[in-house]
């Protein structure tokens, strides 16, 4: 599925002194030089006052930190391609000499790895020195704090570029598992009769992590679970999950699809979320005195279409669990009646894509236990379990977006459509309940919470 485009001659990367160029860029970079997917110069914007020599090393620290080693013959071709411009993005001048450091380049990618309240300024110096011309951009999340300010975000990317030049970035959709979770949705015939509200209880994903804010405690503290997860990551998946397949080939007939389930879920009601704050979250660093803001969150939405009419959908993410994964169980209902032993509600099929850490799609089914009486016993047959392929999800975004290819991005109205469903709820200042690190989320409340026949807890 590829909207054939000329690829773009040049990667501009707004933010390259910053983290996630540290932590996600440049080993990207890297791969895809290594992999002979990238041979077009690579023009690092920042405000600190460096040259190429110190992006160049910052750029093998890099490497060297994400993959233990450096084929310095990779690296050298990698470094080859590095420029560097310093500068202040309220000053003209720092784009007029983005603009001459692009020379002959005629469509350069420009990236803008920097906060949301960057965009203007980066935007409109990158059309007045015409960088912009014939260019594309690609937006981290988050993209805006509420509806509102993503609709403010997409007026002001729009007064320079058209929306098919816009790549807005959720790093889940660059994920193996999640393309996998696609095809294998829309590749096999034996979902399609029991995908649907006559034959699925309900579905659970729960994105778990064993680690607390993990010194972004300034940046958490402004966001929470559900805008920094939930309303984006959780979100897409569901999408997959619930939506028609697509009508046709391109980017559009499959986010068309998306946009139709996402006006289709009805906004959060408050007694459709669970919130809660892990003890000692606000003894972190960069984090408000008496934050009420949630490190966990739990939520139940429902999809008034006729496939999923009536089936709850439950999200849980949180920081500081017991384990690190992303799971989805879609739970079926159990059979009518008990031909042979009685079959326990929690012994019905179910259907288990694990996201990460690896990749693995399960079949939950009972067989006889070995002997002489038919009683049985739960198995699971794995459809596939393997390591997640080597292709990070950033390097799968990169190349796309240079190529023009925006099937794994969100479009305008799937980036407004998610704020209006989480809206009702953001910003809660009653505080969170409070829960043990190491805990599933605050007990109590999540005693009540739960899909029907209570929650699978990833292994
Ligand atoms: C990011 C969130 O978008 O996704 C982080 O800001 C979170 O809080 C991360 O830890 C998880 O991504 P991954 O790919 O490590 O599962």
């Amino acid at each position: 599925m590829t909207d054939m485009q000329e690829r773009s001659d040049a990667l501009v990367l707004f933010g390259a002194t910053g983290d996630l160029a540290y932590k996600k860029l440049f080993p990207s970079l890297y791969a895809m030089v290594e992999r002979g997917t990238l041979a077009e110069p690579v023009i690092g914007v920042a405000y600190e006052p460096w040259d190429v020599e110190k992006l160049k090393a910052r750029a093998h620290d890099s490497v060297a930190a994400a993959l233990g080693s450096v084929d310095e013959a990779v690296f050298a071709k990698l470094a080859g391609l590095l420029h560097y411009v310093s500068g202040d993005y309220r000053n003209q001048s720092t784009f007029d000499a983005l603009k001459e450091a692009l020379g002959e380049a005629r469509r350069p990618l420009h990236y803008l790895a920097v906060p949301p309240s960057m965009f203007e300024p980066v935007v409109q110096g990158l059309e007045q020195s015409g960088a912009a011309t014939g260019a594309r951009i690609m937006v981290e999340k988050p993209f805006g704090r509420d509806l509102q300010t993503a609709r403010w975000l997409n007026r002001i990317l729009h007064m320079v570029f058209e929306e098919k030049a816009i790549f807005r970035i959720d790093h889940y959709l660059g994920k193996e598992a999640i393309q996998n979770l696609l095809y294998f949705r829309f590749a096999n015939s034996f979902l399609e009769p029991i995908w649907n509200r006559n034959f699925v209880e309900s579905v659970q994903l729960t994105m778990a992590e064993d680690f607390g804010v993990q010194g972004r405690g300034k940046f958490y503290d402004e966001v929470g679970c559900i805008r920094d997860v939930i309303e984006n990551h959780l979100l897409q998946v569901l999408l997959l999950l619930a939506m028609e397949p697509p009508a046709g080939h391109s980017a559009d007939d499959l986010i068309d699809e998306k946009v139709q389930v996402l006006k289709a879920i009805r906004p959060l009601a408050a007694e459709d979320v669970v919130r809660g704050q892990f003890a000692g979250y606000l003894d972190e660093p960069g984090v408000k005195p008496g934050s009420t803001v949630e490190t966990f969150a739990a939520v139940r939405l429902f999809i008034d279409t006729w496939r999923w009419h009536g089936v709850p959908f439950y999200i849980r993410a949180g920081k500081c669990l017991p384990v690190r994964a992303t799971e989805v169980v879609v739970r079926l209902k159990r059979p009518p009646l008990d031909v042979f032993d009685p079959i326990g509600p929690d012994d019905a099929n179910s259907l288990r894509f694990r996201i990460s850490p690896q990749v693995a799609i399960a079949i939950g089914a009972r067989r006889k236990r070995a002997g002489d009486e038919m009683v049985g016993e739960p198995v699971e047959l794995t459809a596939l379990d393997e390591t997640a392929g080597d292709m990070e999800p950033y390097e799968r975004l990169i190349s796309d977006a240079m190529n023009g290819n925006s099937q794994l991005f969100t479009r305008q109205d799937a980036s407004e459509a998610a704020w209006r469903i989480v809206a009702p709820v953001l910003d809660e200042a009653t505080p969170p309940a409070i829960y043990q690190p190491g805990s599933w989320g605050p007990q109590e409340a999540m005693t009540a919470f739960a899909p029907p026949h209570g929650w699978l807890d990833p292994k």
